[in-house]
């Protein structure tokens, strides 16, 4: 049994929204007793065991602990529904959650299941927009990460949510073009149907283990699974899950009027500073020392040291979501940190994700 502890579903106040009521209080915050025990320590690796460990990857049997495999992880359904047969929810809440003078809108918004789309954090659903393309036929589905907890934003198990973008370009011919998904999802009014396939996915589960460190590294709407992490780690009571580990989250955006759920990671961040590190790239308003555009791979270097030395612990969980160009990128800061220890990324990180370690979905 899971209960959500969370007040409400915060947007900026400035922005366009067509919604219904913010979710009601379903347990007393107070009644919360989260231990508040560091767990992030130097000490793990200060002797160098682990990285030993990982070093004899590629030559002997590697001495690690035993994990399940996300593969093989129980009760995680994928494809419950396909095109053949889609799911018709109904859209409850559709909320612009960027500013209105920011570079592209991103929309929250929250669909019905009725407990029929038996999703877990991490997972993705396709979507069927409504219409026909140009040739005649259906549209065919886009996918998209799911951005709730198992419990969803109502916590009754009955919904599940989205963070979509609105694609728009210009293309050759000069003329704008909109993206038929992304649109037909933030157009969406409350009370539309709404043509949904899945759950998909099993990369992004998130680690059992509540004593884990997660790193979450996100660009954009590929933040996604972490909002669907950081609210079953910090916003929701559990009995067979009480998170006491370290969540350390990196988002990358366009603009601060661009930040996706600040709001809500501050107030996570309030209410467990020892479990939860919270850093924006904001890339068109920040820069590095050199003056050099503020990536999420530019603010990862900041912490280059912290970051490989958690890298080596084996309850340590990285996951990238969001745009492609971020993976090389970060790739390219880990290679200098493992070459200063004799270790081969590549090498080190075909190990980190054999262990289910390394978790990536970009797009
Ligand atoms: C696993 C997964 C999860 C995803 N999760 C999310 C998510 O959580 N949120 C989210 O917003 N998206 C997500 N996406 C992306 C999503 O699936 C769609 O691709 C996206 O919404 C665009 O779909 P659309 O129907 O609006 O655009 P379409 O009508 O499909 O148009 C997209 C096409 O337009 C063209 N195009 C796009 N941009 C340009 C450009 N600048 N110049 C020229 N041509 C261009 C390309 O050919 C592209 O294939 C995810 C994708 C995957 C694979
Ligand atoms: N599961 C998945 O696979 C999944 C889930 C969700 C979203 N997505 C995908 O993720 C993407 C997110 O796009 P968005 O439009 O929502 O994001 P966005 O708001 O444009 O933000 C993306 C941020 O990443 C920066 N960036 C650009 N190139 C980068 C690089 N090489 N390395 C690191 N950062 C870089 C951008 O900076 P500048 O713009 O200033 O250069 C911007 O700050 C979409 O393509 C979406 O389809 C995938």
């Amino acid at each position: 049994m899971a209960a959500a502890v969370t007040a409400a579903v915060s947007f900026p106040s400035s922005t366009k929204s067509t919604s219904l009521p913010s979710r009601s209080l379903l347990i007393a915050p107070e009644r919360i007793t989260l231990r508040k025990v560091p767990v992030y320590s130097r000490e793990v690796s200060a002797s160098g065991r682990v990285v030993s460990i990982r070093a004899q990857v590629t030559t002997e049997a590697p001495a690690k602990v035993e994990k399940v495999s996300k593969k093989n992880e129980e009760g995680v359904v994928v494809n419950k529904f396909k095109p053949k047969n889609p799911y018709t929810g109904k859209c409850l809440l559709n909320t612009k959650i960027t500013a209105d003078d920011a570079p592209g809108e991103t929309w929250h918004m929250v669909f019905t299941t009725e407990g029929e789309m038996p999703y877990r954090e991490g997972q993705s659903i396709g979507v069927i927009p409504d219409g026909i393309d140009k040739n005649g036929k259906p549209h065919k589905l886009r996918l998209y990460s799911i951005a709730s907890s198992a419990i969803g934003d109502f916590g009754d198990s009955k919904t599940v949510s989205l963070c979509v973008k609105r694609l728009v370009y210009t293309n050759d011919q000069g003329e704008t073009v909109k993206g038929v998904c992304s649109n037909f999802l933030c157009d969406l009014k409350p009370g539309a149907d709404v043509t949904m396939t899945g759950p998909v996915g099993k990369e992004m589960l998130m680690p059992k283990d509540p004593n884990a460190t997660v790193i979450m590294l996100g660009t954009g709407t590929g933040i996604a699974p972490f909002r669907s992490f950081l609210w079953k780690m910090f916003f929701e009571k559990h009995d067979d899950y009480k998170f006491n580990g370290l969540a350390w989250l990196f988002l990358g955006v366009p603009t601060s009027s661009s930040l996706l759920y600040k709001e809500e990671f501050e107030k996570m961040k309030e209410k467990a500073p020892e479990n939860f590190r919270l850093d924006f790239a904001v890339s068109r308003e920040q820069t590095n020392a050199n003056g050099e555009k503020m990536y999420i791979q530019t603010r990862m270097a900041e912490y280059a040291e912290e970051l490989w030395e958690l890298l080596k612990k084996d309850n340590t969980y990285v996951y990238m979501c969001g745009l492609k160009g971020m993976e090389k990128g970060i790739d390219d800061i880990m290679v200098s940190l493992a070459a200063k220890e004799g270790i081969d990324w590549l090498e080190y990180k075909r190990s980190l994700k054999k262990a289910g370690q390394w978790n990536v979905e970009v797009y």
